[in-house]
């Protein structure tokens, strides 16, 4: 029978006596098969005490052996791709190319498509696109093409060359060229940042083999590769020289002044095509390895140094297309290129009308945490000053969060004209992805001319590829992809307990994160403040901190954001007066405690195969976090000598 029609073609009188019903039925079933899904991960063989991880997490990859992702938030990434890719199924074009009406959708519709007919990458295709200058192939194409042709040496200039690339946001040969909010005058604007490269060079056998794909004769792709080598061995030493005086403000006439043999200013206009006035000051770190690099470069075969910033350009838009040419694939190449149009598109689409309940739900949770968060700094355990408290309780109460990182303001229109200069070629994915990237970084730059958004109406253009929330310092501000607001981590009708055990979990330890080392600084409107930094030195907050790195940590301000994000997701939650809902639901005979801790594990459950960026492990994550907490202990009985009991408990706030 078909139900829809049914609803349909009933009275508005007798509507809301269906609702209702059908209401509590969505309700039961997010609920039960989150359950379902949760005993479904758990190895009852092993000992939750002896090993939490492998206990709620054991059996998750059994249960996901055949499909792409290997962890929780690839998951839930992965149920986003498909629904745009449903969405593109049928998809038909509102405007058109000739007519130059197409509209945001059409464009992500295109760029899409033409990403699904590219059979491979040409990475020859990139190079006839973009070369060092008007007037100038790349040595190695050149060479290609007539082998016995010289390349005119002299038309060669490394720096407008770097400029010109750096306009499709390539960055990471010889300079670093990235755009920094002042964080200690005004974090509403934005500073040129200009610094040495920290990446690696690709391996000689990669190298190689993309000279070979590009025509290059096998031996001489072998050679080029050694020289670059070789060469890239000289630049490291030049990493190596110290930067005496850290991150400076200086005007483009100072810095003329002070190393006139690096055209700075020229360097600037290229990228910006428009003169900064000399007056204008950008950040400068490193500039002895600059004197040096410029040194190098000049005694530097002119065709040495294009064929290295050729490589590294190369490489780059490899990395940045889509891997292969696949449906996902592709959906994840639209959503890094066009996150803006993708974000919006997702929220007319798929929230539509229940906006504001998810908005609504989510300022609810948001404003508890922060009030069981305000609660626990008033107690003051780290007997902190009362101006120091003063200061975080401030920084505390005017944090925010944005949801789908969209300006508030942003309307079909807003997207379009975001978008009005990109006309997809549906012909040519590198010359579209050419496209998107120059566009991206020349937004990038208009915000060191445009009047500062309100808060509300900030978005930060990222590279779009985190579907978990995130932190920014000098914003005081939590982004909230939509990509999360959907189970297993989020559903505005799931029982608090599971709410609080990922989402609730993942948004305190956000929310925290303006509270560790490195973020207790910044103040409530993102400025570095001597009274934050105070804090660093405080006996109490220094031997937090000692404590928590052991075991020894590369991430201890994430560390921090997990022992703090539990405690107070874990008090929100089952504190005696809380408004939330922490009792026995009737779908499960699980204890809502263990439910909690259960839930908590989901956000790290996968198959361990990712690298971890800038945090431990998964596994490892989980289990320092929860052994270190005391309420968990208690309620699985952990006892002393369980490897998930320490005897010696941390202290923080
Ligand atoms: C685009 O232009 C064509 C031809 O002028 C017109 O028929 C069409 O309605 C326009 N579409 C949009 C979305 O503006
Ligand atoms: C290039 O030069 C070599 C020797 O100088 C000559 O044998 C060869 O024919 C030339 N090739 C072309 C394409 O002109
Ligand atoms: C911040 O402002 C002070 C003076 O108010 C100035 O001395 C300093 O150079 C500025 N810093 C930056 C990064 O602009
Ligand atoms: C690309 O996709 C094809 C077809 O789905 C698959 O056979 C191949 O293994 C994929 N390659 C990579 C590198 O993922
Ligand atoms: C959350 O807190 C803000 C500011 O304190 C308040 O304006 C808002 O109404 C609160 N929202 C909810 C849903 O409690
Ligand atoms: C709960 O609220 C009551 C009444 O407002 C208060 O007396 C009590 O101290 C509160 N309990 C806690 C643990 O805050
Ligand atoms: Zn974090």
């Amino acid at each position: 029978m078909n139900l829809h029609r049914a609803l349909t073609s009933l009275t508005l009188f007798l509507l809301p006596l269906l609702i209702h019903p059908a209401r509590k039925g969505a309700f039961a079933s997010v609920n039960e098969n989150q359950i379902q899904a949760i005993t479904s991960y758990v190895d009852p063989l092993i000992n939750p005490c002896d090993d939490y991880y492998r206990y709620a997490c054991g059996n998750w990859a059994n249960v996901h052996s055949n499909e792409q992702y290997y962890e929780v938030t690839s998951l839930m990434d992965h149920k986003v791709n498909k629904r745009l890719i449903d969405y593109f199924q049928n998809y038909q074009l509102e405007g058109s190319s000739e007519a130059g009406n197409e509209t945001y959708t059409d464009k992500l519709f295109l760029y899409y498509q033409t990403c699904r007919r590219t059979k491979s990458l040409q990475l020859k295709r990139y190079l006839q696109l973009v070369r060092p200058s008007s007037h100038l192939d790349w040595q190695l194409m050149l060479e290609v093409r007539e082998p016995n042709a010289t390349w005119p040496a002299e038309r060669f200039n490394w720096l407008f060359t770097l400029a010109k690339l750096r306009r499709y946001n390539f960055k990471g040969a010889f300079i670093e060229h990235i755009l920094l909010l002042d964080v200690d005058n005004d974090s509403n604007r934005y500073l040129i940042d200009l610094d040495k490269p920290t990446d690696k060079l690709a391996d000689e056998i990669v190298i190689a083999a993309l000279l070979i794909e590009l025509g290059v004769e096998r031996a001489r792709a072998i050679d080029v590769a050694k020289q670059l080598h070789k060469f890239e061995e000289r630049l490291l030493i030049l990493r190596d020289i110290a930067d005496k005086r850290g991150p400076q403000s200086i005007s483009l006439s100072k810095l003329k002044d002070e190393m006139p043999e690096v055209p700075w200013q020229l360097y600037l206009q290229l990228v910006l095509s428009y003169t900064l006035t000399e007056d204008y000051e950008v950040q400068i770190n490193n500039r002895e390895y600059f004197r040096a690099l410029n040194k190098v470069l000049e005694n530097t075969e002119p065709s040495l140094i294009d064929n290295y910033i050729m490589v590294k350009f190369a490489l780059f838009l490899m990395k940045d297309s889509a891997d292969n040419f696949t449906k996902m694939d592709c959906m994840w190449d639209v959503r890094k290129k066009m996150e803006l149009a993708v974000n919006f598109l997702y929220k007319q689409q798929f929230y539509g009308g229940s906006d504001a309940k998810y908005i609504a739900d989510v300022e609810r949770i948001f404003n508890l945490t922060r009030r069981e968060f305000s609660a626990r700094l008033k107690n003051n355990r780290m007997k902190l000053l009362p101006n120091q408290l003063e200061f975080l309780q401030s920084k505390l109460s005017a944090m925010r969060f944005n949801i789908g990182n969209l300006p508030a303001s942003a309307d079909e229109r807003f997207i379009d004209k975001y978008y009005a200069d990109v006309h997809i070629d549906p012909n040519n994915y590198h010359k579209n992805q050419l496209l998107l990237l120059k566009l991206r970084s020349r937004k990038e730059h208009d915000q060191l001319t445009a009047p500062a958004p309100s808060p509300s109406d900030y978005y930060f253009i990222s590279d779009g590829d985190s579907c978990t929330p995130y932190f920014l310092f000098p914003k005081n501000l939590v982004i909230i992809p939509y990509a999360f607001l959907q189970p297993p981590a989020y559903h505005v009708n799931m029982h608090d307990i599971m709410k609080m055990g990922i989402f609730g979990f993942v948004l305190t330890h956000e929310i925290m994160h303006g509270f560790e080392y490195s973020g207790v600084r910044f103040d409530s409107s993102g400025i570095t403040d001597w009274l934050g930094k105070s804090i660093l030195s405080e006996d109490e907050f220094v031997s937090g901190f000692e404590c928590l790195s052991y075991p020894k940590t590369d991430s201890l301000d994430e560390r921090a954001a997990d022992f703090m994000g539990i405690r107070v997701a874990y008090d929100t939650l089952f504190h005696p007066n809380s408004s939330m809902n922490a009792r026995q639901p009737s779908f499960t005979d699980i204890t809502p405690r263990r439910l909690f801790f259960l839930n908590v594990a989901q956000f790290f459950c996968g198959n361990l195969q990712p690298t971890f960026y800038e945090h431990d492990a998964d596994d490892v994550r989980l289990r320092q976090t929860l052994k270190q907490f005391e309420a968990f202990t208690l309620e699985y009985e952990c006892k002393p000598g369980d490897a998930m009991f320490v005897e010696k408990r941390c202290e923080l706030y």
